[in-house]
């Protein structure tokens, strides 16, 4: 599908496998989360924008490109909340806009209950971090919360995507980028990706 980008990367394949197994404890899990979103958000960032920049080498002087564009990390609580660290470790200059959002179990509509933006957006680049794109309504609503207030560059990361939620992202945000390490089957019926790996803010923080 256009504008959607699965990870190629045998890493990333390697540590999602040992993520969706029910043996893995919370500890372990929490690690992976970290590990594989530092690895999308790599590829997610490969067309950010450098400024050339000279240095000196202790033996001459040299062009280099550092880079021009700033970034916020828009973790959707909670369970965004565990992708933030090793993007963090890989863009240490990056600010961090929480958003509280949880899916009502019946109707499975978000229910916004926190935003922490800046009053202007101050960064070039957004990055919604979601472990689970299901039926998309959480990351629609997040994406247009940013563009309300003046995002100009979003990109969502997320780790396992359901192909109703791509759809229907796709659909209202074709503008930006969805960066997943899978795609799986299907939701089930009470709104699960399938196979997936289960609740991703219960697995993370042991409240299942
Ligand atoms: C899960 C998940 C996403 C959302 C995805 O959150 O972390 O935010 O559901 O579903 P959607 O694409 O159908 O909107 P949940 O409501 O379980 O809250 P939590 O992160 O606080 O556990």
């Amino acid at each position: 599908m256009e504008g959607v980008f699965v990870s190629p990367h045998p890493l990333v394949k390697h540590k999602l496998t040992i993520l969706r197994d029910k043996a893995t404890d919370s500890n372990r899990f929490r690690q992976l989360v970290r590990e594989i979103a530092l690895l999308l958000c790599y590829e997610a960032t490969a067309d950010l924008k450098l400024e050339p920049r000279t240095i000196h080498t202790p033996l001459a002087e040299t062009e280099g490109g550092q880079l021009s564009e700033s970034i916020g990390l828009v973790p959707i609580l909670r369970a965004g909340l565990g992708m933030v660290d090793g993007v963090w470790e890989l863009i240490p200059g990056a600010e961090v806009w929480h958003i509280g959002l949880y899916r009502d179990e019946h109707t499975l509509r978000p229910v916004q209950y926190y935003n922490k933006l800046p009053v202007e957006p101050r960064v070039q680049m957004c990055l919604i971090l979601d472990p689970m794109l299901a039926t998309g309504g959480s990351a629609v609503a997040t994406a247009r919360l940013l563009k309300n207030w003046g995002a100009k560059q979003i990109k969502f990361v997320g780790l396992i995507a359901a192909p109703e939620g791509l759809k229907v992202m796709r659909a209202e945000h074709p503008d930006i980028p969805i960066h997943v390490a899978a795609v799986d089957d299907h939701l089930n019926n009470v709104g699960f990706i399938v196979p997936g790996l289960g609740d991703a803010g219960d697995r993370q923080f042991g409240t299942g």
